[in-house]
């Protein structure tokens, strides 16, 4: 009715969608679960969960990641901070294959659940796995009292605010910020990220709500790329190191809202099978920012690009070198390596949601999807 239909367009803050309202929220989003516990000037990093159970994650002897869809992205990209920064063991596990393989699991290990809405049933289940073998269970939640933030021992909430969209996207940034804190102080705390560099990493971490905003920028240039590409029927997404993550997470969002086909891979696994895909007609999107693995991209680059494929590359303000060889770039500023992902997943998110909207999808509410996916 009209009344309802005015509330909603309230709840979408001028926005066609909350999809779109959320991705552009993201600068605050990602403040608001830094604020209170990162302190750069400082130099302190306080999470207020992990407290009495920083003696258990200090010392433990692997670091399990279990969670579902975007959140197990999130719990990728966590793989990687935790191994970089604090030289732990890292598993990252669906929760479906999780509960069900009968996994080796002991009191030394620290188990972090990574849930938006905290009532998604695999991860419940995992964690339920989890701690019946004595393990402690940490959760990464956005919902507020919700049955996985109830179920774990210890937790951080994302405070992403309520995410609507169905597709994941401020939840998303907020789930890597928080991992990314318990990262640094795990790192600073094992004595495995000397002083200046947690130091530095948190000045840099402070100033990525500005970057998210400048990414945001590249809003009409991507809406002129989904406009070239918004019937092709396939996609494939490629990324090395901390943008691998990223590119199942570009991959996943235009499955789930455009309903095209899209597939996301690292990218030098492309010579083991998915090089076959590629012809003109085939869209690759790159993500190339300038890390430790860039000149292997640009290689990877230069393979798509002998098979005609059109490229479509997410590169560091300022690169000349893909610009030059790809059909459409999009920039996003310049930051530590692993922080990018909170910059490079961005003009994805816009990507997806463009090409939705133009095919005349229904954004917040994919056929076949739930916000919450509260069966197994
Ligand atoms: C993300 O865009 C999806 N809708 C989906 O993969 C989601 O991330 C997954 O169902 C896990 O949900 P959760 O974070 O609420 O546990």
């Amino acid at each position: 009715n009209k009344l309802e239909m005015e509330l909603e367009a309230i709840e979408k803050g001028g926005y066609d969608h909350f999809m779109l309202k959320e991705i552009n929220e993201q600068p605050r989003s990602i403040a608001d679960c830094m604020r209170g516990r990162l302190d750069a000037k400082n130099g302190r990093l306080v999470l207020g969960g992990l407290r009495d159970y920083m003696n258990k994650f200090q010392n433990a002897d692997r670091i399990i990641i279990t969670a579902c869809g975007t959140s197990w992205h999130a719990g990728l990209v966590a793989e990687y901070l935790f191994e970089e920064f604090a030289r732990i063991p890292v598993e990252v596990e669906y929760a479906s294959e999780f509960r069900y393989r009968n996994p080796v699991i002991s009191e030394k290990d620290f188990v972090i659940a990574i849930s938006q809405s905290g009532e998604t049933a695999d991860t419940l289940a995992a964690i339920e796995l989890a701690k019946s073998k004595g393990a402690t269970i940490f959760g990464v939640c956005n919902v507020v009292g919700s049955s996985i933030a109830r179920a774990t021992h210890a937790g951080c909430y994302t405070h992403a605010g309520p995410e609507i969209g169905v597709a994941s996207t401020k939840a998303f940034t907020a789930q890597i910020s928080v991992l990314t804190m318990m990262a640094l102080m795990l790192g600073y705390q094992r004595g495995t990220l000397t002083e200046s560099k947690y130091v530095q990493l948190l000045n840099e971490l402070e100033g990525i709500p500005v970057k998210v905003e400048k990414a945001l920028k590249m809003n009409s240039n991507v809406e002129k790329i989904a406009e070239i590409y918004k019937d092709s029927r396939n996609f494939l997404y490629l990324g090395r190191g901390y943008n691998f993550p990223v590119a199942l997470e570009g991959a996943l969002k235009l499955k789930e809202i455009s309903y095209i086909h899209a597939e996301g891979y690292p990218a030098a696994e492309m010579k083991h099978g998915p090089i076959a895909l590629i012809d003109e007609e085939m869209p690759v999107v790159f993500i190339a920012t300038k890390d430790t693995s860039y000149e292997k991209v640009v290689s990877n680059i230069q393979e798509v690009k002998a098979r005609k494929g059109k490229i479509i590359a997410v590169v560091t303000e300022g690169d000349t070198v893909v610009r030059g060889m790809a059909d459409h770039v999009l920039e996003v500023p310049d930051t530590a390596e692993a922080f990018v992902p909170l910059l490079s997943v961005i003009p994805l998110q816009q990507l997806s949601y463009h090409i939705a909207v133009m095919r005349g999808c229904n954004v917040d509410q994919p056929r076949n999807l739930a916000k919450s996916v509260t069966v197994e």
